[in-house]
């Protein structure tokens, strides 16, 4: 089948740039990568000698290119808002990493500038699109569980002694909801829609000294902006009510939790970090049993050579998802603007209300519909490549 693909360039050349440049050359036919760019002009380098990209440019060669029709931005979060808008003003789509931007005033703004200029805006986190997020919405819709009545999500770390490792956590964005609870929120979010009503408690992170060996001497004591633990209940449209716990002040052993309760049974979801973390059914009288992927993307690397970078997944299927609608004219990708901005809306609710004791009612909507089921990452027991990417089509 010829494709016409979409010409892309990546901005930011940091760690998740390796998992991006990897699959959005290899993985995906619709996406052609064409160019690279970082701020760090050697940063850009190492990464197109190590992936083989023969392009690099900068920030503003790729806005003045006529060859490019999407940006993938990869730069830390206190830097999407300029990067996002420069190139919506240039006339290209953009696909952002998480968090959209550090506040919900800049996104809306930059939504509004998306739908002015009539382009696309795609907004991580996309391992929603993975065959264990998307298997579950087939398990919900097909009536397994019944009507979902409520869920309970946990998601633990030490997001501090994080922060000196991966040093964007010390910046706004880098407390646990907003680097992490982010993911558990998308896919709650994916399975159940939007949020109706959001109460909170919060507390911030605590001051940290560096304690890492190879830490860096000068470093002074510092704190994670924001709340760095959150209880939540969220009430979603459909009637779910869910518990949410987020605390960023412990230890890094995961005690990671998503369950949704129905009329008929229980799906555990497992960790909605992961593209292919398994699902188990619970029904009356039948015990726990594991249940099958319906879908493709389930994180495993199906491109020959293994990779240092391999426990990322599939991710980038965001993206090819909205070159495939930019391709077809369907407004309707899935990891749209809209979805960003909930996701984000639905965390900064939490923040508003540990802050003001009150309930926040998110004024953002969307709609995600689920993938295409039945399009396999492998074929012949694995031996194979499948075809999962005609799911990203329609
Ligand atoms: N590291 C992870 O495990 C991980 C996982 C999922 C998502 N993310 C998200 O991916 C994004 C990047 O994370 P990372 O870990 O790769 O960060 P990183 O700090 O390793 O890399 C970011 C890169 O962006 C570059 N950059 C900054 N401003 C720029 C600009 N204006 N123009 C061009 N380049 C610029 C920096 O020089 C750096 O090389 C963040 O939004 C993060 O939330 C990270």
């Amino acid at each position: 089948m010829s494709v016409n693909k979409v010409r892309t360039a990546v901005v930011g050349c940091g760690m998740i740039s390796n998992i991006y440049i990897r699959n959005l050359s290899k993985l995906f036919k619709i996406i052609d990568l064409v160019a690279i760019c970082d701020i760090i002009p050697e940063a850009a380098a190492e990464k197109a000698a190590l992936h083989g990209i023969p392009r690099i440019m900068t920030l503003e060669e790729i806005a003045s290119s006529e060859e490019i029709e999407l940006v993938v931005n990869l730069t830390g979060p206190t830097a999407h808002y300029d990067v996002i808008k420069m190139m919506l003003n240039a006339g290209k789509h953009v696909y952002t990493e998480k968090m959209f931007t550090t506040d919900i005033e800049k996104s809306r703004e930059l939504v509004r500038l998306a739908d002015e200029k009539g382009l696309y805006l795609g907004v991580a986190p996309d391992t929603v699109l993975g065959a264990g997020t998307q298997t579950a919405k087939r398990v919900l819709e097909l009536g397994l569980i019944g009507q979902v009545t409520s869920g309970q999500v946990c998601i633990n770390r030490n997001q501090l002694l994080n922060s000196e490792l991966f040093r964007f956590l010390k910046n706004d964005g880098g407390a646990l909801p907003y680097d992490v609870g982010i993911y558990y929120i998308g896919t709650l979010l994916t399975l159940l829609g939007p949020v109706k009503a959001v109460r909170a408690f919060g507390a911030p992170s605590m001051v940290h000294e560096p304690v890492l060996l190879f830490a860096n001497e000068s470093d002074e004591p510092w704190q994670i902006p924001g709340n760095n633990v959150l209880a939540a209940a969220l009430e979603f449209e459909n009637g779910a009510l869910v518990s949410v716990l987020f605390d960023g002040n412990t230890i890094n052993a995961e005690q990671h939790a998503m369950t949704i309760f129905g009329t008929e049974g229980i799906l555990k979801v497992g960790n909605p970090e992961k593209f292919g973390s398994p699902l188990r059914l619970i029904r009356q009288e039948a015990g726990e049993c594991d249940i099958p992927f319906t879908h493709g993307y389930d994180g495993r690397n199906m491109l020959d050579e293994k990779a240092f970078f391999d426990d990322y997944g599939n991710r980038g299927i965001g993206v090819a998802e909205m070159a495939w609608a930019i391709r077809k004219g369907r407004t309707n990708n899935r990891c749209s603007k809209e979805y960003g901005l909930h996701c984000q809306e639905v965390l900064y609710g939490m923040d508003l209300s540990a802050k003001t004791g009150e309930t926040y009612y998110p004024e953002s909507r969307f709609v995600m519909e689920g993938l295409r089921s039945g399009c396999y990452s492998s074929m012949f027991g694995g031996a194979a490549r499948g075809d999962a990417e005609r799911s990203l089509m329609d």
